[in-house]
């Protein structure tokens, strides 16, 4: 495809997503944004500030304090937050009529969407509260028997770690343990360390997208076609991932994958889903039983009992937002703020970068620690003194700061983190 005709498709799309944005001011003022860029290559957008100040204008953000936590959780920008409020008053005027019969259909239109971003069937998406709930509903709901073996990290989530240990506990499951040294600049490397503990009794493999701790990216599309050659199945914790930078789910290949919606989507708290391969739905029982436990509607994984079905369906919201930025775009600009910072800092004499700066390797979180200081202490310091809120990160072979830029942080705000770096490294 010809550059211009390229452009042509990204901004009929956006102006296509910026059509059904709640709020026509925000919805106008992107479209500026928009078309003020549109003779711009993705690479030159990543790097003008202008155009991302109004991204910025679409959130509304602490005035004390600078946020490098994105990792953690996303804020909504404020469309999202309007939708939420607006189905929220719509549900207390009769709320059993306009949550079970109005807004629950909602979700149907809902799922086709997630699945379109994802790039996989809609009947293969469950939408729920978040990572730990899809991810458990596996966990928890795989057929595993005494002395199977399952492939897990050191470095993954903990909440996935304590998960598997309480089948182990429960079940007599057998935990295998690849541990990684972090940065990782080789597929080769990672994906050996997987391959090797495999045996004949490996029933699953767990494989964390993006391990938070570190912003490392592994290459779960290698990992899989090996577990794929001798018939293990593969769950992928995609809670840093989706919608963060550009993947397809069909590509990765794997059987199960959980992410959260309110960390790269931006939508609201307490929004996530879950992806099952079409012919494995049968063979997961749910968390929450419903008629049919060996259905294989990924439906019988929503069984959640009531809950915000507000929260629900801002996740609309989020995605037309998230539509009218792009993926490339929004990618490229966290890889260029992730680096930007990285680059003014490293060579200063005690500080260790923990992240790779190569695209393939990371994108907007990394790590970093300074020689001498207790990576806790160093966060607590970046939070007192300079009102930059981090978070730190503490596992095995890993220490140190994470920092998480979002598109709405601007290049001056990394300017204050650097300074704050240098005078601490000096002190
Ligand atoms: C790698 C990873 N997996 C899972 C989770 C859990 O996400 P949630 O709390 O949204 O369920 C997190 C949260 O930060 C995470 O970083």
């Amino acid at each position: 495809m010809s550059i211009s005709r390229r452009d042509f498709v990204q901004k009929l799309s956006a102006v296509t997503a910026l059509s059904t944005l709640i709020n026509p001011v925000i919805a106008n003022n992107l479209m500026k944004a928009i078309d003020e860029t549109s003779t711009m290559t993705d690479e030159e957008i990543a790097k003008n500030e202008r155009f991302w100040k109004k991204i910025r204008a679409t959130f509304r953000l602490s005035e004390t304090m600078i946020n490098l936590n994105n990792g953690g959780v996303s804020p909504q920008p404020i469309v999202v937050q309007e939708a939420v409020e607006k189905y929220n008053r719509l549900s207390n005027e009769i709320p059993s009529f306009y949550m079970w019969r109005t807004l629950d259909k909602g979700r149907e239109p809902l799922r086709k969407r997630l699945a379109k971003l994802a790039d996989c069937a809609p009947e293969e998406i469950a939408i729920n509260r978040n990572t730990s709930e899809a991810l458990e509903t596996v966990i928890f709901g795989l057929d595993l028997k005494k002395g199977d073996e399952v492939i897990l990290s050191k470095q993954d989530y903990p909440s996935m770690i304590n998960a598997y240990k309480q089948r182990a506990m429960r079940d007599g499951i057998v935990l295998k343990w690849v541990s990684l040294k972090l940065p990782i600049e080789s597929k080769e490397k990672i994906v050996e360390q997987y391959n090797a503990l495999i045996t004949s009794k490996t029933k699953l493999v767990h494989i964390t997208h993006v391990i938070n701790w570190t912003g490392q990216i592994l290459p779960v599309k290698e990992i899989v076609e090996v577990a794929n050659e001798k018939n293990i199945e593969t769950i992928v914790d995609a809670a840093h991932s989706f919608a963060h930078f550009d993947f397809s789910f069909k590509e990765l290949n794997c059987d199960y994958l959980g992410t959260s919606l309110h960390k790269w989507l931006c939508a609201p708290f307490g929004t996530g889903l879950l992806f099952v391969k079409k012919d494995k739905i049968k063979d997961v029982y749910p968390l929450l039983a419903n008629g049919n436990p060996k259905s294989d509607d990924i439906r019988k994984f929503e069984a959640l009992g009531t809950r915000s079905f507000a929260i629900e369906q801002g996740i609309g919201q989020a995605i037309t937002f998230h539509e009218a930025i792009g993926i490339k775009k929004k990618q490229k600009r966290l890889h260029h703020l992730k680096n930007y910072w990285i680059n003014k800092v490293k060579n200063i004499p005690n500080i260790e970068i923990n992240t790779s700066q190569h695209k393939e390797y990371s994108c907007a979180i990394a790590n970093f620690s300074i020689k001498g200081i207790n990576s806790k202490s160093l966060s607590h310091i970046l939070q007192k003194d300079y009102a930059i809120h981090t978070s730190f990160a503490k596992a095995e072979n890993i220490s140190g700061v994470r920092v998480t830029p979002h598109i709405y942080t601007t290049k001056s705000e990394l300017n204050q983190l650097v300074d704050a770096i240098t005078n601490i490294a000096a002190e």
